[in-house]
């Protein structure tokens, strides 16, 4: 099977709103190409399409226009859907199976045997951290452990293009790192891995590509490091000994005075390194100097609605 791991192309979607609300266009003619092997972070604020984009991938929604290609073929053709494992935003599972039973009901329905499933099972459990939880019924996990749960069912059948919704949402700092490494693992085994996000920080540390969607168009995709650039956009230099009367040096924006220590900002090198003459010509100690790069973030806010883009 040939071509990018995922292909849409001007795919549009409306939902029927309430009297009041009217129809609701979703999503507004999405154009995107995700290459194989890679981890590529779909993102966009509340609301942008990304669930109803990833339903229509997943052939949960149909679209009102436009096309999808899974690992080649149609979306929806049957022996790709065999390739492919998903975690659905809010995942339901009958709370009174316990998280292996889970699995093996899912794993049947992949048409794995009863041999396999023992031994996957307690693989797939560790490897998302649910080991010795197995026989726990699914209402006494957290809200953590049941995406777990919902991430050890999206691998059962070894997918070569792994689907998830928000998959680090309802987990603490730790639990993100984990799915972080866990993603970054699974492109190591050669996997592709398509996942949305609006939290930008943990996108930003394990995304080759990513594509941002407003308003259920995309406004921007491509390479973090296209993106982002590799510009530094500021410096901050943390000064200290600074003399009394000194309220700052012009060109440098004073960020915080505390004492005879300073915060200040500059935005062009040269400024740098006229402030950093003049503050030590005055007899002040350089504490720090911190190159700010754009961030994900940055570049997000920017799309939005009042952002500068
Ligand atoms: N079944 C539905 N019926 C009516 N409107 C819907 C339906 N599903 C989604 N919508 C609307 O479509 C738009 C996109 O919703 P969607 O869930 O795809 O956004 P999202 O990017 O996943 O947001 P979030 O980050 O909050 O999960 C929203 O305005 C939402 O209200
Ligand atoms: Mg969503």
């Amino acid at each position: 099977m040939g071509g990018p791991a995922i292909e849409i192309q001007g795919l549009e979607k409306t939902f029927t709103g309430h009297l009041s609300i009217g129809r609701i266009h979703a999503l507004r003619g999405v154009d995107l190409s995700v290459p194989r092997g890679v981890i590529y972070g779909f993102l966009g604020p509340n609301g942008a399409g990304k669930t109803t984009t990833l339903k229509v991938l997943t052939g949960l929604l149909r679209p009102d226009r436009g096309t999808v290609r899974l690992l080649g073929a149609p979306a929806g053709k049957r022996d790709t859907r065999a390739h492919i494992g998903f975690l659905p935003e809010t995942p339901y599972f009958y709370d009174y199976l316990t998280g292996a039973e889970l699995l093996r009901f899912f794993g049947r329905l992949h048409g794995l045997g009863a041999r396999t499933l023992d031994e996957k099972v307690p693989a797939l459990l560790k490897l998302v951290g649910l080991e010795g939880r197995g026989n726990l019924p699914l209402r006494k996990y957290s809200k953590g452990m049941l995406q777990r749960a919902g991430l050890a069912q999206a691998l059962l059948n070894d997918p070569e293009l792994v689907i998830l919704d928000e998959p680090m949402t309802g987990l603490d700092p730790i639990g993100r790192r984990e799915i972080r490494d866990l993603i970054l693992s699974l492109r190591t085994q050669g996997k592709t891995v398509f996942f949305s996000s609006h939290i930008l920080a943990d996108a930003e540390m394990i995304c080759d590509e990513v594509a941002i969607l407003v308003g259920g168009k995309v406004v921007q995709q491509g390479s973090l490091e296209k993106l982002l650039g590799s510009d530094v956009r500021f410096w901050d230099v943390a000064l200290a000994g600074c003399p009394e009367e000194t309220r700052g040096w012009d060109g440098a924006e004073l960020i915080t005075k505390s004492g005879d220590q300073m915060l200040l900002r500059v935005e062009l090198e040269g400024e740098l390194q006229s402030l950093l003459d003049r503050a030590r010509g005055a007899g002040a100690r350089v504490v720090s100097v911190a190159p700010h790069k754009a961030s994900l973030e940055d570049l997000f806010l920017s799309h939005m609605p009042g952002g500068d883009a």
